[in-house]
């Protein structure tokens, strides 16, 4: 084991199978993931670099980030809570509240915006019955605003997952939306 991964506080010695879950309160990392990380951390001098692996580890399991999650990860890598904490809310990638099982995410940037982007969003409220950033009842689906989805020469756009839907003006809402069970 190389000196970077010595510097990892506590991840070799968790419990495998406390994957028990992902509740706001308990989060420890397997061993498997804790390999993932330490994978990631030989590839950097410094274990900060570690962090944004380790929170996709953490969303990719639990499906958003939760406090405690922050804290296990600034403890493992021995940084502050709040550098953690304030990589977590700049990618807006990163979910700090639970959010469904499909993301819209809408485009509001400026070729957008100007393409009409605000009626169709309009449109998706109402049609979803949330406003943006919240979650369908259901558990279905997420709204959020996204800036420039690279696809500006076909605005509006819209995401949905990994799909990327342009010129949605012309797109029929219920036909879009019925493949996302
Ligand atoms: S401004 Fe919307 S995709 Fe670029």
């Amino acid at each position: 084991m190389n000196e970077k991964n010595d510097k990892l506080n506590g991840c070799i010695t968790l419990p495998v199978s406390v994957v028990s879950g992902c509740l706001d309160n308990d989060f420890s990392f397997t061993k498997e993931e804790c390999q993932e990380i330490q994978t990631e951390i030989t590839h950097y001098e410094n274990l900060q670099a570690a962090v944004i692996t380790s929170l996709k580890i953490v969303q990719k399991r639990c499906g958003w980030v939760m406090d405690c999650a922050i804290i296990s990860i600034a403890e493992m890598l021995r940084i502050s809570v709040s550098d953690v904490e304030s990589v977590a809310t700049f990618y807006n990638q990163i979910f700090r509240q639970p959010v469904g099982r499909h993301i819209i995410r809408f485009c509001d940037s400026v070729v957008c915006y100007i393409s009409g982007c605000q009626s169709f969003q309009i449109k998706l409220e109402q049609f979803l019955c949330i406003k943006t950033g919240e979650t369908t009842l259901d558990n279905r689906f997420t709204m959020i605003p996204v800036s420039c989805l690279g696809k500006c020469d076909c605005a509006p756009v819209i995401m949905i997952d990994d799909d990327i839907y342009t010129h949605v003006l012309s797109m029929d809402i219920t036909e879009m939306l019925e493949k996302y069970l």
